[in-house]
C-alpha cells in the first residue's frame, strides 16, 4: 500500500517481497555501524523481520516503518517511517537508506514527508527520534527537517547512552 509519494520517492508499506532488499539494508555497514546487528543472516530472517516488525505494527496501530523506493526507477533504496516502542512514550521516527543512495537528498525528502505524515494525518501531538551520540549524519537531518535535541536517554535494558529528539510542536 502506498503510504505517500514526493517528487522522486515513494514511501509505501513493506511486504515479505521486500525481504532480499531488507536483508541488504540490515547488513550495510552503516546500518551495522549505526543501528547495530540484528542477526539478519538470511532472506528467512529477513522475511521474519518484515512480519514481525513492521507489518505486525501496521496490522495494530496503522503505521510503521515503511520502504523507500525511487519513484521512476521502482527501486527500494531505504526505509523510514513511524515507530511505537514499549520503551518510549512517545511514537519515534526511523530511517536508514544503503549507503549507495546517501547523501542525494532522499532520507530528507523521506523524513519531511514522514514527519508531515505524523503530525498532520495521524494527528500526533509529538514525534521523537532517538540516534547514537556519534551518529552526527542522523542528528543533522533530524535537526534539518525541523526536531530539536531535548536530552541524553538510555532505554530501558540497554547500556549506551542515546540523544533523543523532539519534534517542536506540544
Ligand atoms: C542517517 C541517514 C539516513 C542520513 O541520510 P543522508 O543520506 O545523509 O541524508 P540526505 O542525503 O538527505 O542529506 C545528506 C546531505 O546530502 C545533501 N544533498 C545532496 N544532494 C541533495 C539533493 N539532491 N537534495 C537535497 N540534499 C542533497 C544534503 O544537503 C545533506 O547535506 P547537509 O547534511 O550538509 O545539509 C543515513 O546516513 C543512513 O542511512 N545511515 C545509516 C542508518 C542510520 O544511521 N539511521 C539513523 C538511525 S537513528
Amino acid at each position: 500500500m502506498k503510504v505517500m509519494e514526493t517528487d522522486r520517492l515513494i514511501i509505501r508499506w513493506l511486504s515479505i517481497d521486500d525481504a532480499s532488499f531488507i536483508l541488504r539494508l540490515l547488513n550495510d555497514p552503516s546500518w551495522l555501524r549505526f543501528i547495530g546487528d540484528k542477526g539478519v543472516g538470511t532472506l528467512e530472517d529477513a522475511r521474519n523481520y518484515i512480519l514481525t516488525g513492521p507489518m505486525d505494527m501496521y496490522s495494530r496501530l496503522g503505521f510503521g516503518l515503511y520502504l523507500t523506493e525511487l519513484k521512476e526507477e521502482k527501486m527500494p533504496i531505504g526505509i523510514c517511517g513511524l515507530i511505537k516502542r514499549d520503551s518510549l512514550e512517545d511514537v519515534d521516527i526511523g530511517f536508514a537508506f544503503l549507503s549507495k543512495f546517501q547523501s542525494k537528498g532522499y532520507a530528507y525528502e523521506a523524513a519531511v514527508a514522514t514527519l508531515g505524515y505524523g503530525i498532520n494525518q495521524l494527528g500526533l501531538k509529538r514525534i521523537v527520534a532517538i540516534t547514537s551520540k556519534d551518529n552526527h549524519d542522523s542528528s543533522r537531518l533530524l535537526e534539518k527537517i525541523g526536531m530539536a535535541y531535548d536530552r541524553n536517554i538510555i532505554l530501558p535494558g540497554e547500556t549506551e547512552e542515546l540523544k533523543l529528539f523532539t519534534s517542536k510542536s506540544k
